[in-house]
């Protein structure tokens, strides 16, 4: 597997650059990773490195047309290849996205083997999961770029060569759309979803407990403290759980719940109303931030989102533009099938065969109010 470890300066091809030309390339001395910014008409930029296939920004404007960037990250590609603390800032994390018990599943009877290093689980892929290899990439329209992937049969201790693209496009229309397509050779669980951190009041500027979220789902998936699904699913009607109608993410979060103490706070994954019932893309989640007017949709084809509040945000990390990201500087909504559904039966199925295509779409579309 080919990993980057050189020090290669974002900043120094000039993530604070002139954004000027739609799927610009700012390229460096080292040919192997690179810097796309796409930008539209409305004068909305995102910025994507190969590196990981993230995102390291996205500046879109408040309701005064202030541009700030809404995402966290850092400004150069050492600070993503050594986070220790592990945020996967933006990043497309998998083969299997979140958490599969032990480390173990099993398919037609063979159990497989994989890297431990979430406690006695397995996170985001592993130890060098896709937020940590190199993807090629190719501008695939004025808007758009194309990140590819083999993970080889073995990786992490995954079956199979699974072949990955995901595109990029943002739309005049002001969206980030996320198509992932995926095939293999043996039989694998897949579950890609991207890792980006939303503040919408703008990256280092404080927390995000008076964004006001909204998620379509009357349920969810409890955890064990290891957040492991217990298998169930617990309407949130009643619990601190309940977004069905917009609240402050800071209203409840700090309420007496073992859900909430198991995750330090939201970190759960949220069965959605609609979600992959029809192929059709749904209403996930929105989001709103009344200070800036910034509000975001999340629509999606999966099953599921992780809401993430940034509870391991622990105050001690000076993001791209100097700034400290507190504690819940920023907060995700990863679009996925649910954690652990390789070894729960019961959750909607993972595992892709040969000859068939893993193929789904995420949405995150900005406006203001
Ligand atoms: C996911 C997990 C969290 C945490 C973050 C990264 O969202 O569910 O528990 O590991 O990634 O810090």
């Amino acid at each position: 597997m080919k990993i980057n470890r050189r020090p290669f300066l974002i900043a120094a091809i000039g993530l604070a650059g002139i954004l000027t030309a739609n799927a610009a390339v700012e390229t460096s001395d080292f040919d192997d990773i690179k810097l796309y910014t796409l930008k539209n008409k409305a004068g909305t930029a995102v910025k994507i490195t190969n590196y990981g296939a993230t995102v390291t920004s996205i500046i879109t404007a408040d309701r005064k047309g202030t541009m700030a960037d809404i995402t966290l990250g850092y400004n150069d590609v050492s600070g993503y290849m050594n986070a220790v603390d592990k945020p996967y800032f933006g990043s497309i994390v998998g083969r299997y996205g979140n958490r599969i018990a032990k480390g173990k599943f099993s398919i037609d009877g063979k159990e497989y083997k994989l890297a431990v290093n979430n406690g006695e689980n397995h996170l985001h892929g592993g130890v060098i999961g896709f937020d940590k290899v190199v993807w090629d990439a190719k501008v695939v329209g004025p808007n758009s770029i194309a990140l590819h992937y083999l993970a080889k049969d073995g990786e992490e201790g995954y079956p199979g060569n699974l072949d990955i693209n995901v595109t990029y496009t943002l739309t005049d229309a002001n969206e980030l759309k996320i198509d992932y397509l995926a095939t293999t050779d043996k039989k694998t669980p897949v579950n890609l979803t991207n890792h980006t951190y939303f503040n919408l009041k703008g990256e280092g500027e404080g927390n995000i407990l008076g964004h006001e979220l909204m998620i379509n789902a009357k349920g969810f998936t409890p955890v064990d403290s290891g957040l492991i699904p217990t298998g169930k699913i617990t309407p949130v009607a009643g619990t601190p759980f309940d977004f069905t109608t917009a609240k402050a993410i800071g209203r409840d979060v700090g309420k007496k719940d073992q859900q909430l103490e198991y995750g330090l706070g939201y970190d759960h994954n949220w069965v959605l109303d609609k979600g992959g019932k029809d192929g059709q893309l749904t209403l996930a989640a929105t989001l709103y931030e009344s200070t800036t007017g910034r509000f975001m949709e999340v629509f999606t084809q999966e099953p599921g989102v992780q809401f993430y509040c940034g509870n391991f945000l622990a105050g001690n990390l000076k993001g791209k533009s100097g700034k400290t990201y507190v504690h819940r500087g920023g907060l995700c909504l990863e679009t996925q099938h649910y954690p652990n559904s390789p070894n729960q039966a019961a959750f909607p199925n993972t595992i892709l065969n040969p000859g068939k295509k893993y193929k789904t779409t995420t949405v995150y579309k900005f406006s203001t109010q």
